[in-house]
């Protein structure tokens, strides 16, 4: 008989803090097509697109969100969903914070189509609303995030743990790494059309780590459909690395048996290795590693916290790297 042994970051019920405090209204997960049929609509066309409200327009189904009260811990302060989506990297809409948000506005991610392939049983070519309801919907976790710049942020993300899809995939034995290609478009997409970076975007995990419980694919934040500079529709989460893991508006997942590059590793391989584990005793060649900046917290230069080990994730995820050199392997 299998027995549910709760993991070390599961929180009773009793523990979670309110949901208003996250300005969340938990309810069933609703396919947004049949949204579309209560609201006798139909199941596809632009006119009924229209009248969705704002926050349900947008590329994923699955909403609103069922909050996972086993990934929020009461002691993180969520930052402002104003913040989170207005202080961004995407080098595609631009290289300042400032930039991805302004310049993704009308950039078209729906209809989506993400291919899932390599070393699996079920290969596929399917839209992204469609992956999503296969994933059962969306459910909301509230995550640290590390930035490899030294700030962070704490983020509640919507979406579904990366190990469905995965399951979905059913991978062949040989399969021993993912990877994660996002969207190539520069004839709408201005970065692109400058080599800041190698593109697309480009990450991969092993997959053990893709697997792990809290890797995610997020399709939202705060239980809105995820917006274009946060990486509308799909964008991989991985909580105790850092950010520049998480490849946005990804087009292509695929099954490997060789460890790939990533695009950071790429573009500077002295300063950034595949694993990118959040390590604070481990620098970056330029600084310091030890301490972060609290987006949103202490005014314009950030209140200033310790970083933690695997940002927090040790006691979950140090098995993964278990006699493994991490400063070699950063
Ligand atoms: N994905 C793509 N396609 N392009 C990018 O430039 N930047 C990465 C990552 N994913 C990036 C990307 C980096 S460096 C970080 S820190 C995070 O996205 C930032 O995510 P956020 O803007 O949602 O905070």
């Amino acid at each position: 008989m299998l027995i549910r042994v709760p993991k070390s970051w599961e929180l009773p019920e009793s523990a979670a803090t309110s949901e208003s405090a996250y300005l969340l209204r938990p309810k069933p997960v609703t396919p947004r097509r049949d949204f579309l049929k209560t609201i006798g609509a139909g199941a596809a066309g632009l006119a009924a697109a229209s009248l969705l409200p704002a926050s349900l327009r947008g590329a994923t189904a699955g909403f609103p969100t069922k909050v996972n009260p086993a990934y929020r811990d009461p002691a993180l302060k969520p930052t402002s969903y104003e913040l989170i989506t207005s202080y961004n990297n995407f080098y595609e809409f631009g290289t300042d914070k400032a930039d991805p948000k302004p310049n993704s506005q009308g950039w078209k991610t729906e209809p989506w189509t993400v291919e899932i392939g390599g070393l699996i049983n079920n290969p596929v070519k399917i839209d992204a609303n469609d992956l999503v309801m296969k994933m059962g919907g969306v459910e909301q976790r509230v995550y640290r995030f590390r930035c490899v710049e030294a700030w962070s942020m704490v983020i509640p993300w919507d979406g579904f743990p990366l190990s469905k899809l995965i399951a979905f995939a059913d991978p062949k034995p040989e399969a021993k790494f993912i990877t994660f290609t996002t969207f190539n478009d520069p004839k709408n997409v201005p970065g692109q059309r400058r080599p800041s970076l190698d593109w697309p975007y480009f990450e991969g995990l092993r997959l053990d780590e893709a697997n792990h419980d809290l890797s995610f694919i997020a399709t939202g934040i705060y239980g809105k459909p995820i917006p274009n500079q946060n990486g509308a529709p799909l964008r991989l989460v991985v909580p105790w690395k850092y950010g520049f893991k998480y490849g946005k508006s990804i087009v292509k997942i695929d099954f490997v048996a060789k460890q790939p590059r990533n695009t950071w590793q790429v573009m500077a391989a002295n300063e950034y290795g595949f694993y990118a584990n959040v390590n604070p005793t481990v620098d970056h060649p330029r600084w310091s590693q030890a301490s972060e900046r609290v987006i949103g917290e202490g005014g314009a230069f950030g209140r200033r916290q310790r970083t933690l080990m695997f940002n927090g994730y040790d006691k979950e995820v140090a098995a993964l790297y278990k006699g493994m050199d991490l400063a070699k392997f950063y």
